[in-house]
């Protein structure tokens, strides 16, 4: 059995899959005519966000069984299409949480206090304290949208500094979120008019991309900051750019975008974004638990230690 590789994931996991047997290639970097070149050979495939896994490339794996993601989501597979063709497809849901929440308010942080502008002038040979005035997070407003794995664990590490914590998420109950200490609002434009920080948790659906777009940024506070860690398009991109550019909110901090990667979009320009280039996940602990936990699945399916479900 035959196993693809096409992004890096931690060694350990490919050393369990060689252990168990089957035949692994590590091929990071392929043009994507190689990738279809060579799919064919293959029973299973592992992929993180950059690979495509669409209709054209699960039509050109003959041999596919199984597919994996080694993180969060399968947005970049199209999983309705690949069980069709009886195609499992699984990832590592819980891998990575605890580096997304962290990163989620690293982010927060640096946008508050200007971390990387006062780094960046104090390299420049600058001594900048007075225009590089930050503001704090006790006493004030979080809205989470999207309460579930990394939403959670956000507000509990935002509830340590002292702040009220909210959340925009229909599909949790009000009681389940008072046992966590967060206030239910039951619209996203009640949550854009009383925060002063926003965070986004969802996965990417047809729902909630540009959930925040224009009319809701409208809403907002002047001051305003809001972080996406979880799928670009979430915030709508444009209207984020506008909101920032004509003062409207005050700053944000992205991992994520629409076109990853990203070197030339336009909120890389501006002074009140903090971005990073998707290292949401990238934490050596998360990438050991992914990767183990992608490898485990992938040699459970291909060695029929378990049943086809479909996605998992
Ligand atoms: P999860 O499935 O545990 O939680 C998602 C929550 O969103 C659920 O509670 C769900 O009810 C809620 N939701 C769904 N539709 C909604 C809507 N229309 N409005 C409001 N809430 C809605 O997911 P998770 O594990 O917490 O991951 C959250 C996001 O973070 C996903 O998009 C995931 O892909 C992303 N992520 C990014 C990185 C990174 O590297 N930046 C790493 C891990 C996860
Ligand atoms: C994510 O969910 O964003 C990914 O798991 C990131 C990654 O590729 O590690």
């Amino acid at each position: 059995m035959k196993v693809l590789v096409t992004e890096k994931i931690d060694g350990r996991g490919i050393e369990l899959m060689r252990k168990r047997g089957l035949q692994v290639d590590e091929k990071l970097n392929l043009e994507r005519n190689e990738l279809l070149d060579i799919i064919g050979n293959y029973d299973a495939l592992i992929v993180r966000s950059a690979t495509k896994v669409d209709r054209e490339l699960l039509d050109s794996a003959a041999k596919m069984k199984v597919v994996g993601r080694a993180g969060n989501g399968m947005d970049n597979i199209d999983v309705k299409y690949a069980v069709e063709k009886k195609i499992e497809c699984i990832n590592a849901p819980d891998s990575n949480s605890i580096a997304a929440a962290e990163h989620t308010i690293a982010l927060l942080l640096a946008v508050c206090r200007n971390l990387p502008k006062g780094d960046s002038t104090l390299r420049d040979g600058l001594w900048e304290r007075n225009r590089l005035m930050g503001v704090e997070l006790y006493d004030k407003t979080v809205g989470i949208v999207g309460l579930g794995r990394i939403g959670k664990m956000v507000a509990a590490r935002l509830q340590a500094f002292g702040m009220r914590t909210v959340a925009y998420d229909p599909f949790i109950p009000e009681l389940d979120m008072a046992r966590l200490n967060v206030k239910k609002v039951d619209t996203i434009d009640e949550l854009m008019k009383i925060c002063d920080f926003i965070t986004v948790h969802m996965p990417k659906t047809k729902d909630t991309l540009g959930l925040i777009g224009e009319e809701e940024l409208k809403l907002a506070k002047k001051d305003l900051r809001i972080v996406n860690c979880a799928r670009g398009g979430l915030v709508d991109e444009n209207a984020l750019y506008k909101a920032l550019v004509e003062g409207r909110i005050a700053g944000a901090g992205l991992d994520v975008f629409v076109d990853e990667p990203c070197t030339g979009n336009p909120l890389l320009t501006l002074d009140n974004v903090v971005a990073t280039p998707h290292l949401g996940a990238s934490t050596k602990e998360a990438q050991v638990k992914a990767g183990i936990m992608t490898a485990e699945k992938i040699a459970a399916i291909l060695l029929g230690e378990e049943e086809m479900t479909g996605t998992r």
